[in-house]
């Protein structure tokens, strides 16, 4: 390894490229090599790289005023807190700033509530492959079989069943069951959606039981799937919502949203340093901003219909498997190809994409992206794929 990269923990195998500076849907390394990003951060940059408005944002309230701390209130934070319980029906907003620390909060909240409001229940319903985050909690509650060996002992109180089925669920549940929490599509298992009928099913049997129906958006959240939240397309309405990722365009901030039965924290419960200061809730400020502006989500609607096209196109042509997803988080089986080696070989042609599992592609480009960078990036996936067909 380049000695240079060796004061950084090793969490993740990097290539040895140092990235400089990017721009919409284009990322550039020191030699000014360009990559054409259809990963923008895990889906954390809604309106590409250094999108104007936000970075404008950003700067005006650095000079304005960067952090009073927590326990104050300030302008972009408060303004923020309202258009978000405008857009999602929901009705107060803790900031936090990681997914993992809002689905931490989400925990927590549930528990408090049960003390509070359930005779102590405190058990909250998980489901297998599901992605919470890299807290002790929130990879307790993840359901990824590789996390299943690391850091034990874990949290304890995540009944974990088959995403999809219903009667698993139902038959989980006791009477110390105070919560269900899910991803209404599971990002890092490969882009599987929820669908309404299981979304729908969950409602029902929170509201039977007395429980709190919690969905993890971090990923989904912010107009991703083509509508502000993606419980929105199914037809229900959650207690709690998580969001994180695409909330700030990139810069680090999280949301832990609830119905005001469910707000239950007393001072001292909560809180954080950093949470909610003014510069990251301007920077998500100006990043609803352009998610609402007319005509916005119909353009990531009618990108995400160029894109599942375009998959289907390739799929059939090269005999591959499923496109699916919502909006603009998609997804490819490639099987029997390999989805890592073939992110390797984008990578080196210029395209970064990602590969949540050994035989899936995943594409989560800027929500803004242009009908002829998704024709790109469809030429050079096709490039590669005849490559490796052959
Ligand atoms: C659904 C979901 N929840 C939580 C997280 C964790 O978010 P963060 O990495 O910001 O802690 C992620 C990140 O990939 C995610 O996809």
């Amino acid at each position: 390894m380049n000695t240079e990269y060796s004061a950084l923990m090793q969490i993740a195998a990097r290539p040895e490229v140092t990235f400089v500076r990017g721009q919409g849907s284009r990322l550039y390394d020191q030699q000014d090599n360009v990559w054409l990003d259809f990963v923008q951060g895990w889906a954390v940059n809604t309106l590409g790289h250094c999108p104007e408005a936000v970075s404008d944002a950003i700067c005006a309230q650095s000079r304005r005023l960067i952090n009073p701390g927590p326990a104050f209130y300030n302008a972009p934070a408060l303004a923020l807190a309202n258009r978000l319980a405008a857009l999602s029906g929901l009705d107060q907003t803790f900031f936090a700033n990681s997914g993992a620390e809002a689905n931490e909060g989400a925990i927590k909240l549930a528990r408090k509530w049960g003390q509070k409001h359930r005779s102590g229940a405190w058990k909250i319903i998980c489901f297998h492959n599901g992605f919470h985050g890299r807290t002790l909690a929130t990879m307790s509650a993840t359901g990824k079989p590789a996390f299943e060996p690391l850091f034990n002992p874990k949290v304890p109180g995540f009944t974990k069943v088959p995403y999809g089925d219903l009667a698993a669920v139902a038959s989980a549940i006791d009477d110390e069951t105070v919560a269900i929490l899910l991803e209404p599509i599971q990002g890092e298992a490969g882009v599987i959606p929820a669908g309404s009928a299981f979304l729908q099913g969950l409602r029902q049997l929170a509201d039977r039981h007395g429980l709190l129906l919690m969905l993890d958006e971090v990923q989904t959240g912010i107009g991703r799937t083509g509508v502000p939240f993606c419980y929105q397309r199914h037809g229900i309405e959650p207690d709690v919502v998580t969001l994180g990722k695409g909330l700030g365009g990139g810069m680090p901030i999280a949301a832990l949203l609830a119905k005001a039965d469910a707000c239950c924290f007393e001072y001292g419960d909560q809180g954080g340093t950093f949470n909610g200061n003014p510069v990251v809730t301007a920077a998500a400020l100006a990043v609803l901003d352009a998610v609402t502006a007319p005509g916005f989500l119909g353009r990531v609607m009618e990108r995400s219909e160029q894109l599942v096209t375009g998959l289907k196109a390739l799929s059939a042509r090269y005999g591959l498997g499923e496109v699916r997803g919502e909006g603009l988080l998609i997804a490819l089986d490639i099987a029997p190809l390999d989805a890592p080696a073939l992110v390797g070989a984008a990578f080196e042609t210029g395209l970064l994409l990602n590969a949540p599992r050994l035989h899936t592609l995943r594409f989560m480009p800027a929500l803004n992206v242009s009908a002829s960078e998704v024709d790109e990036m469809l030429s050079l996936l096709g490039a590669l794929l005849m490559r490796s067909h052959h």
